[in-house]
């Protein structure tokens, strides 16, 4: 029936309809690029542009689609998109921290809600998930990431996209999602956005290409290109990436949208001559819809006309766009998403605030305590919450907060501790600033962006309000128990286009630190941020540190809850924390190195020529899979049920007993490594190859099993086939990459 009504369709449009349907066009709210066009909605309505994004609330949606419907001469309507990346109105914990939750479930729920509330709000097309596998902390979209690791990043791109798209995308509370960036940009030279990436063909396909090809697997109904020019063709050009791989060896039956303007960006990038070659090199290349450049509008009847475009080519484009729209229902109803009691009634509900409370105390990690937190209320009759970030409402939503309110909805630190501390607990601040500010480094004016761009008053910038607000905070501090320290940076600081060399605190927090410290009381740190920074000087001075990302709209509670103990934290990082920027990249999945070093053996330490550095050690400051609690969790030795595994039909069984030994109820998340000893290509010194995410009462043990196959074992070998290999195995089970208990088996023919 699809078919025959699409085929139907198709016959009828002249070209310059179907080209229509190649290009997408954003509104004006929320432009991630020099280039806007104001005669969208114009276009709309002669049939000229399928698609539109940046372009929400039901009433807006509503009078396009109209428009589309009713002055287009085929009434084909449009598709409605936007970045709803980590909630829609109830902003859920910036990407990254939602994935050091370590809770699948977690991430299909919080994509869930945000499809849920996107679609009331006539939004039926998401782009995310974003799946770019990250390693360099200096680059600012690492706060959009699924961290470093391929296993865990695959598993969470799954979960978000079944939490979008659901089970039926026609249900009016789904929504298209979109598998990005098509591929390689989270290696982006240097961390600066938009950069080159060089990769091997094992990397890219170990590291970048995974949670692409499962989301794929998984019924991703779009793919978008990626900005970055890869191995030396831009990935928005790349004919290998967008129809070898995609099409032709995964089978992806969705379409593929280009990044904003990445089609025009070929010229720059010096793979065109002009916008219509760069149009023709795209379009070949398998970019069926090309987001707001406007090339393919522009030179599209041209290329076909001198041949250079296969007009059969443009009707299969078009063919896979005209069936999201129908599998959506937009044929049926083309205004089913426009309901306006859903509107009203399915946005920032108590359940989603509740549900979005949960989450962000799930992906808080605590970093380091020397038994400070939690806070011991029964002696602590003052605190003195100091720090930029301690009174924000605008810095909780973090980056990429779609449509999410920074003024009014957000519950500030303060107001989650006031609200759960009530009068028992004085709470001493300093002021807007808490005794401290960053240092900008742009020149910018207060606007509203939803992606947090340019949110900064004129007057935060520079340093002459600082001497006042020092002296403030130390008085605030003296009167208090214990000082809690709002630090980390503010939230524009990291997203697209927000890259750093530097990645200690910004601005003078550390001076403000400097100066507490001298009062000899308790300092914990709250670090709110969007990428790992290095903490070194915090680890060393504060008595705890709790990482809580961007924790969203409810995040003021959910932090309450982790300081004062009703929450036992159990989040672990999802990325490498480094001592300093000089580390950088570090990851835990490294390769051994023909000199590797290893601190901790003496004859090592007295050889000079190993890997490593003259003045840091190797080691991370925090490694992948870090988090601590306010219990402890003991390991038994792993038991395997055979020292071999064989290649065929057979399973291992990976066994440890944990037991909650401290003094609380909490989460563990059990982590499993494997390391193959010898292979025909280098293999990574660990590989995360399972986990478990487990509910301990005090005092509890459980047995916890993981199954090994040779599968789990595969990689890309020798010859770039995929599969296992024989040899010698380490297994690893632990609460950290860098704190495992080990074991040994083979893997045999
Ligand atoms: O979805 C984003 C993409 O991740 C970066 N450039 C802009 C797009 C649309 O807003």
């Amino acid at each position: 029936e699809m078919d025959a009504f699409i085929s139907d369709l198709i016959s009828k449009m002249t070209l310059e309809e179907k080209i229509g349907q190649l290009d997408l066009q954003s509104g004006i709210m929320a432009v991630t690029g020099s280039q806007v066009n104001h005669q969208y909605e114009d276009w709309v309505a002669e049939g000229k542009v399928g698609s539109v994004f940046n372009n929400f609330t039901y009433e807006r949606a509503y009078n396009l689609q109209k428009r589309a419907v009713e002055e287009s001469r085929l009434g084909i309507p449009i598709i409605i998109g936007h970045d709803i990346i980590h909630g829609h109105k109830t902003i859920f914990p910036q990407s990254i921290g939602e994935v050091a939750s370590w809770d699948l479930e977690l991430a299909e729920m919080g994509a869930r809600i945000a499809a849920k509330e996107a679609t009331a709000d006539g939004i039926m097309w998401t782009f995310a998930p974003m799946a770019d596998l990250v390693r360099d902390p200096r680059w600012g979209r690492v706060s959009e990431a699924p961290g470093e690791d391929p296993f865990l990043a695959t598993k969470m791109s799954v979960a978000r996209v079944q939490g979008f798209q659901g089970d039926n995308l026609s249900d009016t509370d789904t929504m298209l999602a979109t598998a990005k960036h098509m591929v390689g940009y989270g290696l982006s030279q240097a961390g600066r956005d938009y950069g080159t990436t060089d990769v091997s063909d094992y990397e890219l396909w170990s590291s970048q290409m995974p949670m692409f090809k499962a989301m794929v697997d998984a019924g991703i109904a779009t793919v978008m290109t990626s900005f970055n020019d890869l191995n030396g063709i831009p990935a928005t050009g790349s004919h290998y990436l967008l129809t070898e791989v995609l099409r032709d060896k995964w089978g992806f039956e969705g379409f593929v949208v280009t990044d904003y303007t990445a089609v025009n960006e070929l010229v720059p990038h010096g793979y065109a001559r002009d916008d219509k070659h760069a149009a023709e090199i795209a379009f070949n290349a398998g970019a069926d819809m090309d987001m707001v450049g406007k090339s393919y509008m522009d030179y599209m009847a041209e290329l076909v006309a001198e041949g250079r475009v296969d007009e059969e080519k443009i009707d299969h484009s078009v063919r896979l766009i005209l069936e999201m729209k129908w599998r959506l229902g937009l044929f049926e109803d083309p205004y089913r998403y426009f309901d306006k009691d859903r509107a009203e009634t399915d946005i920032l509900t108590e359940e989603h605030l509740e549900l979005a409370r949960d989450a962000a105390r799930k992906s808080s990690v605590l970093l380091s305590n020397n038994g400070a937190l939690p806070l011991n209320l029964e002696e602590i009759n003052s605190i003195a919450l100091l720090g930029p970030l301690a009174d924000s409402k605008r810095d909780m939503i973090g980056n990429w907060a779609a449509a999410g309110d920074r003024r009014t909805q957000p519950v500030s630190i303060k107001e989650g501790l006031e609200a759960r501390l009530g009068k028992d607990v004085k709470i001493h601040t300093a002021g807007r600033h808490g005794g401290a500010t960053y240092a900008h480094l742009h020149d910018a004016d207060e606007t509203s962006s939803h992606i947090g761009i340019r949110s900064v008053a004129r007057d935060e910038i520079g340093k002459p309000a600082h001497k006042r607000n020092m002296e403030q905070a130390i008085k605030a501090a003296k009167k208090a128990d214990v000082i809690v320290l709002a630090i980390g940076e503010e939230q524009r600081m990291s997203g697209e286009a927000a890259s750093r060399v530097e990645i200690t605190l910004p601005g003078n927090q550390r001076e403000l630190m400097e100066e507490l410290k001298k009062l000899g009381k308790p300092m914990v740190g709250v670090v709110m941020s969007g990428r790992p920074n290095d903490l070194s000087w915090e680890y060393e001075n504060l008595d705890a540190i709790l990482h809580a990302w961007y924790p969203g709209t409810s995040g003021g509670h959910a932090i309450a809850d982790l300081l004062v103990g009703d929450y036992n934290p159990s989040g672990k990082l999802p990325m490498t924390f480094p001592r300093s920027v000089g580390q950088i990249p570090i990851y835990y999945n490294m390769k051994n190195t023909g000199r590797p070093y290893d601190a901790d053996n003496e004859n090592q330490r007295q050889e000079h020529y190993k890997s490593r550095y003259d003045d840091s050690p190797n080691t991370p400051l925090f490694a992948f899979g870090h988090g601590l609690s306010y219990t402890t969790f003991d390991y038994s030795d792993i038991t395997l049920s055979s020292d071999t595994l064989k290649m065929e039909d057979d399973e291992l069984s990976v066994s440890v007993t944990v037991t909650n030994s401290g003094d609380f109820a909490g989460e563990e998340v059990v982590q499993l490594y494997t390391r193959q000893l010898v292979g025909s290509r280098t293999r990574p010194v660990k590989e995360l190859k399972g986990f478990q995410k487990i509910h301990f009462e005090k005092g509890e043990s459980k047995d916890v099993t993981f199954t090994l196959t040779a599968e789990d074992l595969s990689f890309y070998r020798g010859d770039m086939t995929w599969g296992p290999e024989a040899s010698n195995f380490h297994v690893f089970v632990g609460t950290a990459s860098d704190n495992v208990q080990k074991a040994e088996f083979k893997l045999v023919d």
